[in-house]
């Protein structure tokens, strides 16, 4: 605790406001200072506690609802909560395993977030990957084609919806790609390995690689890239979906849950609303804070 106030007699009215940790900066600290001063000057405050670890609480005592509402819709009050949340996204490091050429670095960047991802095509100029692009897209289109039944049509319609969907996804991936090799959001490197060190992200996902590829990588494969992925980062790991290329659910996850739960990590298997690959509507979630127990 920082400062425990005297509240008045009763009654008055009590707010709660909980905030997640926010590496220093000095902007956020400088805001900070300027709403306790600002919320001190305001009509119907009576003083407030706070303590903070990883996550902050902070009780603001009130002489009526009034003066709440004041403070709430107080503009500098509001651009503050604003900067808070925009800091805090950027701060909440994600690492995406074989992203690919997939434009979800991209998407999230224009949210103002802040992701990096790898992947073994990385080691390519942006010329290479845009040939292997062409060669390969027409090939991928006949086999959806051919597979049609395999997939739900709901969100995406067609075919033909789902081909415009990726090629302006791949050539977002494209327009980006060097900008980001730069800025090092598209780093090479090849599961079971990361060249990163231990805790740093804090979310740490594989989308449409394990799992989904059980026949071409096996159960070793598969241990050794999850818990390395576990070392990288100090909250969760997602993966998803949790079937195979054959739809069929992948022959490791049972003997990986067993594994993890040896090991005394948190699992738990989470339903998404997402499912395109006809059942793939399931992810995993390890809580990767247990890594020490
Ligand atoms: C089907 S794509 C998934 C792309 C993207 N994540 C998505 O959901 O659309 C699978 C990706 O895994 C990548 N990959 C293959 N071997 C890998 C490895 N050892 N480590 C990390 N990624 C790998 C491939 O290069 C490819 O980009």
């Amino acid at each position: 605790m920082t400062n425990i106030i005297d509240t008045p007699k009763p009654p008055y009215y009590a707010v709660i406001f909980t905030s997640k940790k926010i590496d220093e900066d000095k902007s956020y600290s400088k805001m900070s200072d300027r709403m306790v001063k600002l919320v001190s000057q305001q009509n119907g405050f009576l003083g407030f506690d706070s303590a903070r670890e990883e996550l902050g609480i902070t009780v603001s005592y009130w002489k009526d609802e009034k003066s709440i509402l004041n403070w709430k819709s107080n503009l500098e009050h509001q651009e503050a909560q604003k900067l808070g949340k925009e800091l805090w996204y950027k701060q909440y490091k994600i690492l995406g395993c074989g992203d690919g050429p997939s434009s979800f670095n991209f998407e999230v960047l224009k949210l103002n977030g802040n992701v990096t991802s790898i992947d073994p095509i990385y080691q390519f100029t942006k010329n290479e990957i845009q040939i292997r692009i062409d060669e390969t897209s027409s090939v991928v289109s006949e086999e959806l084609k051919q597979n049609q039944n395999d997939y739900v049509w709901e969100n995406i319609k067609s075919v033909d919806e789902l081909i415009d969907i990726r090629l302006t996804a791949m050539s977002d991936f494209i327009k980006d790609y060097e900008n980001g090799k730069e800025e090092k959001r598209y780093i090479y490197n090849e599961l079971p390995k990361l060249s990163f060190k231990d805790d740093s992200f804090d979310l740490v996902l594989s989308s449409h690689f394990l799992f989904l590829y059980s026949e071409h990588f096996d159960l070793q494969f598969h241990v050794d890239s999850i818990l390395e992925m576990c070392r990288v980062s100090k909250k969760e790991v997602k993966i998803f979906p949790l079937l195979d290329l054959k739809n069929k659910k992948s022959q490791y996850l049972e003997p990986i849950l067993e594994i993890l739960k040896e090991k005394s990590f948190e699992t738990k298997i989470i339903k998404t609303n997402y499912e395109f690959q006809k059942g793939a509507n399931e992810l995993l979630s390890i809580k990767a804070h247990n890594k020490f127990s």
